[in-house]
């Protein structure tokens, strides 16, 4: 019954552009996750960011497999603009990072199937130092960036939150929702207000509407920043749906500061969330272990799945973390992550992850590719910062 009525949930939210001649835009741009690419976490504003570094990730996109996996979105950060506007108040790209200019580099993206995002600050100059050059941001502005936008192909907007003078947030954000609307393009709304006034509370508000926006601070690429953002974001299942995501910031999988086994953990973790997936390294040079980690369709459906739900913490030990998502087709996705640095055996009853009770359950290891059948007790050894990660059905009724 909860599986029928689930599938017709989702079954509407698909059908709803076909019923509706205005549907919420929302639907539209974000029925799942947003995945992608970000220069940030790889380059911050170093000079490798750079028109030849973008051409050169959209390029591998493309050949590494990834877009036809769902990375759809290539996207700039702070950095790309001149610190002046022109004569005329318009935002100007830095021409010696973007010699060929916005537009030619977003029909490039185009041309290879990808989407093309930029950046802003809801704010007067955005998160670099004003000291080092700082970057105008676009408080007070909001019409004229985003007609800029639109008529450059942006399809993407990141909209930070540095230099706002203490103006409402709320204020700022919905400026910036007006703008994009009245731009004449269809433009993902990325709100980076990085959950300081609590924006699941009020971002997607129909006069907002935000796609998603970010719960928490920068990440950095260390497990203990790690787990310090999966801590904060975790706790916020109920605000997440289709439409609106909870961003608790980009990947760092591929930059070095973690294992492998971290960085398995990384993408675990925030695929169960239904987190937005933005590789944020170079994907140029990226590892083969890497890129086997970014490239599993296994773990990339389960942040993906239709029913679009937020993975639930139901257990939080030292040693012992348990979330479970309720998937599309009645299985449930379930972590056992071990944040401690011992290994831990982590045991939990199926039916404790909304599971049917029956006398079998089918359980598949999304990192091992392998099944294997499993009673009622649910069980693995989880290695110190691992996480073991299950896609569960129920095989044989136990009534
Ligand atoms: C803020 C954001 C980061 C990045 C930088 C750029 O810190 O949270 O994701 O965009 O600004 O300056």
């Amino acid at each position: 019954m909860i599986r029928y009525f689930s599938h017709c949930i989702t079954l509407c939210v698909l059908l709803w552009p076909l019923g509706h001649s205005a549907p919420a835009a929302a639907m539209v741009l974000a029925p799942r996750p947003q995945m992608g690419f970000n220069n940030w976490n790889s380059t911050h504003c170093r000079e490798e960011f750079s028109e030849t570094m973008i051409r050169g990730i959209a390029h591998r996109l493309v050949t590494l497999g990834l877009r036809d996996i769902g990375y759809s979105y290539v996207n700039l950060d702070d950095c790309w603009a001149e610190p002046d506007r022109d004569p005329q108040g318009n935002l100007v790209v830095n021409h010696q990072r973007f010699p060929g200019g916005l537009k030619r580099l977003a029909d490039y993206i185009h041309a290879k199937g990808l989407k093309f995002g930029l950046y802003t600050s809801a704010g007067s100059f955005t998160c670099q130092k004003r000291e080092e050059g700082g970057f105008p941001g676009a408080l007070g502005h909001e019409m004229q960036d985003a007609a800029l936008m639109a008529s450059l192909g942006v399809d993407y907007l990141k909209y930070d939150n540095c230099n706002h003078g203490a103006l409402d947030a709320g204020q700022r954000y919905r400026a910036m929702a007006l703008a994009l609307r009245r731009s004449g393009r269809e433009i993902f709304y990325s709100v980076c207000e990085w959950g300081e006034n609590r924006p699941w509370l009020w971002a997607a508000e129909p006069d907002i509407d935000a796609n998603s926006w970010r719960t928490t601070g920068d990440i950095e690429d260390s497990f203990q920043s790690l787990l310090k953002i999966y801590n904060e974001n975790v706790v916020l299942d109920a605000y997440a749906r289709p439409g609106h995501w909870n961003d608790p910031d980009m990947l760092e999988v591929g930059n070095g500061g973690m294992s492998s086994t971290e960085y398995r953990s990384h993408f675990s973790l925030w695929a169960i969330m239904a987190a937005p997936l933005l590789i944020g390294t170079d994907l140029r040079k990226i590892d083969p272990a890497a890129l086997a980690i970014l490239s599993n369709r296994e773990v990339i459906a389960i942040d993906q799945d239709a029913l679009g739900v937020q993975g639930k913490r139901i257990r939080n030990q030292v040693d012992a973390q348990v979330i479970v998502k309720p998937l599309f087709d009645g299985s449930r996705a379930v972590a056992l992550f071990n944040p401690s640095d011992h290994a831990a055996t982590i045991t939990i009853a199926a039916t404790e992850l909304g599971l049917e009770a029956a006398n079998h359950y089918a359980v598949r290891d999304l990192w091992r590719h392998t099944s294997r059948n499993s009673t009622a007790a649910i069980s693995a050894q989880v290695p110190a910062h691992a996480t073991v990660l299950y896609r569960i059905h129920a095989t044989q009724s136990g009534q």
